[in-house]
């Protein structure tokens, strides 16, 4: 089989890295996608660094199953803790990671605090902490680390009182006025992006990674000359470690197919 003809694999610690598959449909719409969202062991962000980097592997492996051309690690927390480790050990095979879009926010020149909201272990890993000293004089940048909040979003609640009480919670120790920017540096936070609108200031840019990491793949298929030319609309097949006909409902309904 012709490699470009090959899907493209994507997983996540449950439905968040489908806001970065939604992206990458519309970058590539010829393209093949499997996605598995591993909601079983979700959140990852309060695990342990072992532990991800495991859940990573594992779901490597499935994707491997269906001869998949390349992989996205549509999770920041999955990047932080198993991007070099992967790549180390699949060496034939691009594998795309994601993480917070703080270049964007710092090159929008605009005054104020950007904040950076993601999983505890996001903030605290090396690759973050790299991330930060890189652009530590030229922004006053402060992470927020949101637990708690990727368990709504998995059950499908991304607006209403309660996603609006834990915003507006998270960000009473701020001062809203002072915010320029806030990065969405978890994938699931695209899906309240509406919520956190009502609670920040209307001036504040509010900026995902998808975009990026779609546009890295890109790069990385055309580079490896696997864009595939076929001409018509791929298809989407979406796998969850959860055996449970909702956890698809949600999945379908974010993705919006
Ligand atoms: N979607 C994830 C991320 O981008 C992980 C959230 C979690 O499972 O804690 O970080």
């Amino acid at each position: 089989m012709d490699i470009s003809n090959k899907p493209i694999g994507f997983f996540d610690s449950g439905v968040g890295g489908l806001s970065v598959l939604k992206k990458s449909i519309e970058l590539l719409p010829n393209e093949d996608f499997i996605y598995l969202g591993d909601s079983k062991n979700a959140p990852y962000g309060v695990k342990s660094v072992e532990e991800v980097r495991k859940l990573s592997f594992q779901a490597v492996e499935f994707l491997l199953q269906y001869n998949v051309k390349a992989i996205v690690v549509a999770c920041n927390t999955a990047t932080s803790a198993a991007i070099e480790q992967l790549r180390k050990e699949y060496k034939n095979i691009p594998i795309i990671g994601i993480e917070p879009a703080l270049k964007p926010a710092v090159e929008l020149n605009k005054r104020g605090t950007i904040v950076i909201m993601a999983t505890t272990m996001t903030l605290s890993e090396k690759k973050f902490n790299r991330l930060m000293n890189k652009y530590k004089d030229k922004a006053n940048i402060v992470p927020l680390p949101c637990p708690g909040l990727v368990e709504l979003i998995e059950k499908g609640v991304l607006q209403g009182s309660e996603v609006n009480q834990f915003l507006k919670d998270k960000f009473s120790i701020l001062d809203k006025d002072e915010i320029a920017s806030v990065v969405l540096g978890c994938t699931h936070y695209p899906f309240i992006k509406n919520e956190l609108s009502n609670v920040l200031n209307k001036d504040v840019i509010i900026i995902d990674g998808s975009d990026g990491t779609s546009a890295q793949l890109k790069r990385q298929l055309k580079r490896n000359k696997m864009i595939n030319l076929k001409g018509e609309k791929g298809a989407v097949h979406i796998y969850n470690t959860l055996d449970d006909k909702e956890v698809l409902d949600i999945s379908y309904k974010l993705l919006g197919i």
